[in-house]
């Protein structure tokens, strides 16, 4: 889908564990150059032990939030790029360390930040956040049916004994919602609420909406913006915003001539969308829940 060239410029916008990356600088050979951002610091630390004496300056890192695409892009030379990609939510990486709480099974303290000097961690909205809220966000980033439940049990417990670790809340959750989210057998209990709470403690969903925008701005015409996402709530903005930019026109349906002036600026390259093949699944079952979207930069 980026069908990256030599002597493009691309931006991989959730570096991760850099396997995109490496594979992108590896097709733009001899001299196309990436930008790869991260807001996780150990994710630009183990990318820039593994890859920069292969790559040398064609690799260019940064440690920060894609939010701030707009700025951070132009100000390491990548003012108008070739490729753009997000491939969201949490690494490999992430999922197995055992110090930050992202993993229902790897356990360890709820923190979940994927920058750990920015907000404040998960154990921390457990303690302060009321029921209604807490609620509100198992509801909203969890689509978590048993969210009153979980709410109260969590507030009820926590005068004795506030919840810490990874473990403790999986438990919880297993001990007042057992059966986890309907349809999906097999997948854990817990698994909504601790994608509801990874969404909100790093504001997720904004950040995104934010660097989709910048994205457009930031591609040439031909250029090509790829976005990988794995749960219906990325999807759906996602959606949104390709559609909307497809249109152009933001004019009410009421309106008899547009008079909003907005041109079209993308063109959808996958139509509806892509997910992985069942071979692809079997080999890696973590692309199970992975839907790709792609769409090219107009000349407008
Ligand atoms: C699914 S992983 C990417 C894996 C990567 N494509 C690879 O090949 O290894 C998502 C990465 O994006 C990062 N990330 C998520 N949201 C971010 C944001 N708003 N700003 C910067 N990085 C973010 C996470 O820290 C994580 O390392």
């Amino acid at each position: 889908m980026l069908a990256p060239a030599p002597g493009s410029l691309q931006v991989d916008a959730t570096l991760g564990g850099g396997g995109h990356a490496e594979r992108i600088l590896d097709a733009s050979t001899p001299d196309g150059r990436l930008l790869g951002l991260d807001a996780d610091p150990r994710a630009i630390a183990r990318v820039e032990l593994r890859l920069r004496a292969r790559f040398g300056d064609r690799l260019v890192l940064r440690q920060v939030n894609f939010r701030q695409l707009a700025t951070v892009a132009p100000e390491a030379g990548f003012g108008l790029v070739d490729g753009l990609l997000f491939d969201l939510g949490l690494s490999s990486d992430q999922l197995a360390d055992h110090d930050r709480g992202f993993g229902i099974r790897t356990g360890g303290p709820l923190d979940m930040r994927f920058d750990p000097s920015q907000g404040v961690p998960a154990a921390e909205l457990l303690a302060t956040l009321d029921v209604l809220e807490l609620t509100a966000l198992f509801r909203r980033y969890g689509e978590e049916p048993q969210a009153v439940r979980i709410a109260r049990a969590i507030v009820a417990g926590r005068a004795a004994a506030p919840i810490q670790t990874a473990e403790e809340l999986a438990g919880l959750v297993v001990r007042v919602a057992p059966g986890g989210p309907p349809g999906r057998r097999r997948i854990h209990p817990a698994t909504r609420v601790f994608q509801a709470l990874r969404i909100a403690v790093n504001a997720e969903l904004d950040a995104l909406e934010a660097a989709l925008a910048a994205a457009v701005d930031l591609l040439r015409p031909g250029g090509r913006l790829v976005v990988l996402s794995y749960h219906s709530l990325e999807d759906r903005i996602v959606k949104r915003f390709l559609q909307a930019e497809r249109r152009g026109c933001v004019c009410p349906p009421s309106l008899p001539i547009c008079v909003c002036g907005r041109a079209p600026r993308l063109r959808l390259v996958t139509r509806p969308s892509l997910t992985a093949s069942a071979a692809e699944i079997a080999a890696n079952p973590r692309a199970r829940s992975a839907r790709l979207r792609a769409a090219e930069r107009l000349a407008a």
